[in-house]
């Protein structure tokens, strides 16, 4: 074989091999930032929350009316209190029917709100990213599955370093020890990652290692 051939190849492989790592890298990190848009999309895109609250919410709490978890949830089966179903029967849709879903006239999430790529990330989510939740968390007891020991090792390595070593030192936000009472929020903002801030999102390692954080998180101080 001639080395232009041999080159040819080379590149050829290079090319093959990039490609292929590249979309896998992409796509988990396409996934995270959808569930950075399902957790607060107007945070995650820094501009401001819609003033009047969605004409379709029933709840009570309606400053958070436009964000999905107020109706869909944290653990994606739908919020209790206004009884709207969940995102979990959207799993294996295609993107482009998501994303009609999001904006048709019940959801309204025009162009103005989600562009494009927002919309599709986020339909990118719903259909590839949402896990089991029920895997992880007994929803039922409201708690982590777990194992908090194992979480002490990965939050004092992972998450310590901004919250410090009692989940206090983010001060804009909740104690973690706080936080660890919504486990199925806090899951997906330790696999997600926190809109707009430059939290990791661990949901490229196994999930169990989020979920065994989450489990020792409830034995830091409120
Ligand atoms: C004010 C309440 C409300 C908000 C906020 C909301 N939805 Fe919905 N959503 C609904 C209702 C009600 C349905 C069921 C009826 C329908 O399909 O329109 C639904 C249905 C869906 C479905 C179809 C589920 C299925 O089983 O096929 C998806 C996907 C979805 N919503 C995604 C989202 C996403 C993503 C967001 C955030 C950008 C969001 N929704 C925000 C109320 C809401
Ligand atoms: C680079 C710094 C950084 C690291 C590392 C980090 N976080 Fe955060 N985290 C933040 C910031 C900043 C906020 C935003 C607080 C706010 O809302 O103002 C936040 C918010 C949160 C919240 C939401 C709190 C609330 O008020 O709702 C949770 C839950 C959370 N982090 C969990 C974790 C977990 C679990 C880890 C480890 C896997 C982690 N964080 C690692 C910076 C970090």
């Amino acid at each position: 074989m001639n080395m232009r051939r041999l080159s040819t190849l080379a590149v050829f492989g290079m090319v093959l091999f990039s490609g292929v790592a590249a979309s896998a890298a992409e796509i988990e990190s396409t996934l995270a930032r959808g569930g950075r848009l399902y957790d607060n999309w107007y945070k995650e895109l820094k501009t401001t929350r819609p003033e009047d609250p969605h004409p379709g919410y029933t709840g009570k709490a309606t400053k958070n009316s436009w964000r999905c978890t107020a109706c869909h949830g944290w653990d994606y089966t739908g919020d209790k209190s206004t009884g709207v179903k969940g995102i979990t029967g959207a799993k294996g849709k295609p993107e482009a029917t998501i994303v009609a879903i999001l904006r048709d006239k019940n959801h309204g999430y025009g162009p103005d709100k989600l562009n494009d790529k927002d919309a599709n990330d986020l339909a990118m989510f719903v259909s590839k990213g949402q896990i089991d939740m029920a895997k992880y968390i007994d929803l039922a007891a409201n708690a982590s599955k777990g194992n908090a020991a194992k979480g002490e090792v990965y939050f004092n390595t992972l998450c310590g370093v901004c919250h410090g070593p009692d989940g206090k030192k983010v001060s804009t936000g909740m104690p973690l020890g706080q936080a660890s009472e919504y486990p199925a929020a806090m899951l997906h903002k330790a696999l997600n990652g926190q809109p707009a801030e430059a939290m990791p999102m661990l949901r490229s390692f196994d999930h169990g290692i989020s979920a065994d954080i989450v489990a020792y998180a409830k034995s830091l101080p409120k």
